[in-house]
């Protein structure tokens, strides 16, 4: 199977890239932060905002299960049979999943079901550490960045319409907070892969990145189907 791996910080664009691509390259999208925030879900609705500790961790995902279904292009994520899909974006999870994915545990749950869907789907994988640890063997792998500072003053614009927006430099804070996070951890820590194309999109448009992305992918399939 020929796989694509999209890594990369939060803010920076990665799902909708992944949306485009897979749609103009027919490949299948899976949307790993989803399965992080359907877990969460869960978690919240066992234990409540309760931080969590190994042992209630380790406990907790004896008992999971997780199902991802896919339903033509969306991705639903149902835990323990309830369906979280509606509510993965709102904000309580938003943050609060970062008690809860860096759990080694937690991300060997996750792994599982990421390798069987790589396994027998051509795709596009999206997440933070899909190119080092997840799909190591992957055909392309792909590191999207963009500064700080672009990513929350694209934040703020689609935001500062809206009720209770937020501030230019609440934005940029809460996304040097998630870096930190996403960069520091100990199982799963944000890296580009050492075969991993770094696509820094600060100063281009969705349209002049998903093009770049779908040449270099184009590129690495003629190279696949050619052995
Ligand atoms: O991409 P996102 O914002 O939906 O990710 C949600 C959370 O899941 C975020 O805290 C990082 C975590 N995550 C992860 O640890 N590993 C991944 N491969 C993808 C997401």
């Amino acid at each position: 199977m020929f796989a694509v791996t999209i890594d990369g910080k939060a803010g920076c664009g990665k799902s909708t890239l992944a949306d485009e691509l897979s749609k103009i390259l027919k490949l299948k999208k899976f949307n790993t932060g989803a399965v992080y925030r359907g877990i969460t879900c869960e978690y919240m609705k066992q234990f409540g905002q309760l931080k969590p500790t190994l042992e209630i961790i380790n406990n907790f995902v004896k008992d999971l299960a997780v199902d991802v279904i896919f339903d033509g292009n969306t991705q639903k994520i149902v835990v323990n049979g309830n369906d979280y899909t509606p509510y993965l974006r709102d904000e309580v999870v938003s943050n609060f999943v970062a008690k809860v994915s860096p759990y080694n545990i937690v991300r060997e749950k996750v792994r599982e079901i990421q390798r069987s869907f790589a396994e027998y789907n051509d795709c596009i994988m999206e997440g933070r550490d899909i190119g080092t640890v997840v799909l190591p063997n992957a055909q392309c792998k792909l590191f999207v960045t963009a500064s700080s500072e672009v990513r929350a003053q694209r934040r703020f614009d689609q935001l500062k319409d809206t009720e209770n927006a937020p501030t230019y430099e609440e934005i940029l804070n809460e996304i040097n907070d998630r870096d930190d996070k996403d960069v520091n951890r100990e199982h799963g820590a944000l890296l580009p892969a050492k075969d991993g194309i770094i696509i820094d999109n600060s100063n281009e448009t969705l349209e002049q990145t998903v093009n770049r992305c779908k040449k270099i992918i184009e590129d690495k399939q003629k190279e696949y189907n050619k052995k």
